[in-house]
């Protein structure tokens, strides 16, 4: 029956207290490891951000988005004020075939997104002097200077040939200049580093900047006398050094992340198998493609067909429920879960009925609590590594912010690994608090191109 298909669900999805710590535990040591010339799953990227903004910081900047779901830009004014800023930005799509097409045609399209929004914020493009962009590249690159970016390999199903193991800056700054685009980029950054820096230039008890979106990625300040990989440099050891963790790909080997028959699914489909174990458990990309192959599941294979004698095929269809249809079966506020028997006739064409929506419910609750959960053993290794026992997490992105319990969950979560007691007022804070970031793609992109003049200025 029914009951036992929840059971079964349960013991698959459900990652209990001693899990959590076990997790953390060899997380802990991969950042490590990461951090050394061998290396291991989780790059560990040096970004060349070596400072947090004191708040100070001036100019006009202009910010790229190329994150995954949209391309935004924006210009940002960094007022003489402490702290302020001014922005005006634009959004544009970023069309499906591109993320899997040609690398020419996505460079040529930011190209022209850039120039449109130039043109209709500064008019005349030909007398403009070169404005400084900080570009929010958020996939794994090797940087040996803040405006390089080698990229490591396509994530969050990213499929461009071409381009992997190379600089992606010559190709865009190609592009820009094929179109007469009046810009010079001056940083490369990814959207977790961005969001350490834009939430500490308002909250200096901000440590670390984590994205839970399309991907999930970490960003924290390292002190460069604990990264044997970039010793050959000479740099004094309590030198800044923002560090990308790219920890999406903690745990490629599974050594302690349970994997599920449908995680296996989710890696063996994508078109990067056997990489970014861990951002496939949590991130938004991921989250409706694990929900769904639990339905398909059992409607084919087990004893208790669910939706029997029904035409599942649009259900068939591989990614075609994001995280916001589980969002929805969450926030169902019905004690009958009519809203998702609704959602599953429109969208799906399928009846569901009452034991079924108990079980929809149930996988939805499962899948969102343990990427939560899970989400908190890298938020509870870094401040283990750092030694931090209180302070505050910038973290962004769709999932973080619009997905039910996930901050609840979480919260939970890393109160259980860090053996916090009971709170007497449950509105007190937590010591370590994950709380909505500043703007990181576009303060933090601006900051950064900041800090980086100043640094390019004062000849270091
Ligand atoms: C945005 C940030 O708010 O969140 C981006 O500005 C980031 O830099 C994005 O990439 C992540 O969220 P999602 O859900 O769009 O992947
Ligand atoms: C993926 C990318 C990473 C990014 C994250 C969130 O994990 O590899 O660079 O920070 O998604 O967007």
């Amino acid at each position: 029956d029914l009951l036992g298909e929840i059971e079964r669900l349960e013991k698959l999805f459900t990652i209990d207290t001693a899990k959590l710590k076990q997790i953390t535990e060899r997380f802990v040591g991969e950042l490590e490891k990461g951090l050394t010339n061998e290396g291991g799953s989780i790059p560990m990227n040096p970004t060349w951000v070596m400072s947090y903004p004191n708040g100070y910081e001036t100019g006009t900047f202009l910010a790229l988005d190329m994150g995954g779901t949209n391309l935004r830009v924006c210009q940002i004014t960094l007022t003489e004020q402490k702290s302020e800023f001014d922005i005006i930005q634009s959004k544009y799509r970023l069309p499906e075939e591109l993320k899997t097409g040609d690398a020419d045609e996505l460079w040529e399209y930011i190209a022209d997104c850039l120039m449109q929004f130039i043109e209709t914020h500064h008019g005349d493009t030909s007398k403009l002097d070169k404005l400084p962009l900080g570009f929010t590249f958020s996939y794994p690159a090797t940087q040996n200077y803040i405006d390089e970016g080698i990229l490591q390999r396509w994530t969050k199903g990213f499929d461009i040939p071409g381009v992997e193991g190379h600089n992606v800056v010559p190709m865009f700054e190609e592009a820009l200049a094929r179109r007469g685009v009046p810009i010079k980029l001056t940083a490369l950054i990814n959207d977790t580093t961005g969001t350490l820096i834009a939430s500490a230039y308002t909250d200096t008890k901000m440590k670390i900047g984590c994205i839970f979106g399309t991907g999930c990625n970490a960003a924290y300040m390292e002190d460069c006398g604990s990264i044997p990989k970039l010793a050959h440099l000479n740099l004094p050891p309590e030198t800044p050094m923002a560090i990308n963790c790219e920890w999406g790909a903690f745990d490629n080997e599974h050594v302690v992340l349970p994997q599920t028959p449908y995680d296996i699914i989710i890696d063996k489909d994508s078109p990067r198998p056997g990489q970014q174990a861990f951002e496939k458990m949590i991130a938004g990309l991921y989250l409706g493609e694990i929900f769904r192959l639990i339905m398909v599941d059992l409607h084919d294979n087990h004893e208790t067909h669910i939706f029997a004698n029904q035409d599942i095929s649009k259900l068939r269809k591989a990614y075609s429920l994001d995280s916001s249809f589980l969002s929805a079966i969450e926030e169902d506020p019905f004690e009958n879960l009519s809203e998702t028997a609704e959602l599953f006739q429109s969208k799906l064409d399928i009846r569901a009925n009452g034991p079924e929506l108990e079980l929809i419910r149930r996988a939805a609750e499962l899948i969102g609590t343990r990427a939560a959960r899970l989400s908190a053993c890298g938020v509870a290794a870094i401040s283990i590594k750092k030694g931090y026992e209180t302070c505050h997490v910038g973290a962004d992105g769709s999932v973080f912010n619009k997905y039910p319990h996930f901050k609840a969950r979480g919260a939970q979560g890393l109160r259980e690994i860090l053996d916090w007691p009971e709170k007497e007022d449950p509105k007190a804070d937590d010591p370590i608090e994950v709380l909505a970031a500043e703007d990181g793609s576009g303060v933090g992109a601006a900051l950064i191109a900041a800090l980086t003049l100043q640094r390019v200025q004062a000849g270091n």
